[in-house]
């Protein structure tokens, strides 16, 4: 059975574009049949905490001697772990936070990148290996080439070095950019380029989710 694991983090349900693009790839992906089945996290609702614990970062083989998580925090990453290796795709809502991603998403993200587990380490270890990975970022300004904000996006490069080099992901980005363009002055005459981007947006979401594996 085709599986989607749907991860949402943006704090703003109400007018999240990122999380209007993700719910068009689920829908489309629903839509295909009733074996293309989803599970869905909102990492804004209910929150993954912090790892408290170093050894967590470590497949249990590879910890120091006599290390042991906490049972809660032990219990809850292979929870996370569990639900990340039934999926066959994977599309995650990753807003542009203070030029990084939400701080929920990259609790999610410490808790799946385990070395020796998720990830290589001494062992090629890779079993999202091939797997997509469908990335959708909002901001609310853009960061093109060539401009002066070009190479401040600091949200996309580190889920594609963890879900692509280190876990071996195929990973596919859908950019929304301006989308503050409805609220900030500054912005007011990209309004167009805003909607015309998330419009392409939700399409090319659906079309991968109607072709994916
Ligand atoms: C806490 C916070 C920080 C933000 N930081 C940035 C930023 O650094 N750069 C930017 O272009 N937009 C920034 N924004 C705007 C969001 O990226 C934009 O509203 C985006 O559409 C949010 O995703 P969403 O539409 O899925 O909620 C920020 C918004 C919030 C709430």
């Amino acid at each position: 059975m085709p599986h989607l694991l749907h991860l949402d983090s943006s704090i703003d349900p109400a007018r999240s574009r990122s999380r209007a693009v993700t719910t068009a790839f689920a829908t489309a992906w629903r839509g295909r049949g009733d074996d293309f089945t989803v599970a869905y996290r909102d990492l804004h609702a209910d929150p993954v905490p912090h790892l408290t614990d170093a050894a967590s970062h470590w497949a249990p083989r590879l910890r120091r001697a006599g290390e042991a998580p906490p049972a809660a925090e032990a219990a809850l990453q292979q929870r996370l772990l569990d639900e990340l290796l039934a999926a066959d795709v994977l599309v995650v809502g990753a807003p542009m936070y203070n030029y990084s991603l939400p701080s929920t998403l990259k609790a999610w993200v410490d808790h799946i990148h385990v070395p020796g587990s998720t990830a290589p380490f001494d062992t090629p270890d890779q079993p999202m290996a091939g797997k997509p990975a469908v990335l959708v970022t909002t901001r609310g300004a853009a960061y093109d080439p060539g401009t002066p904000t070009a190479g401040w996006d600091h949200t996309v490069p580190p889920l594609q070095l963890i879900l692509g080099d280190s876990l071996g992901m195929r990973v596919a980005v859908i950019e929304v950019n301006l989308t503050l363009s409805d609220f900030v002055p500054a912005l007011a005459d990209q309004a167009e380029r805003a909607a015309a981007e998330l419009a392409t947006a939700e399409a090319t979401a659906r079309d991968l989710a109607l072709s994916l594996p």
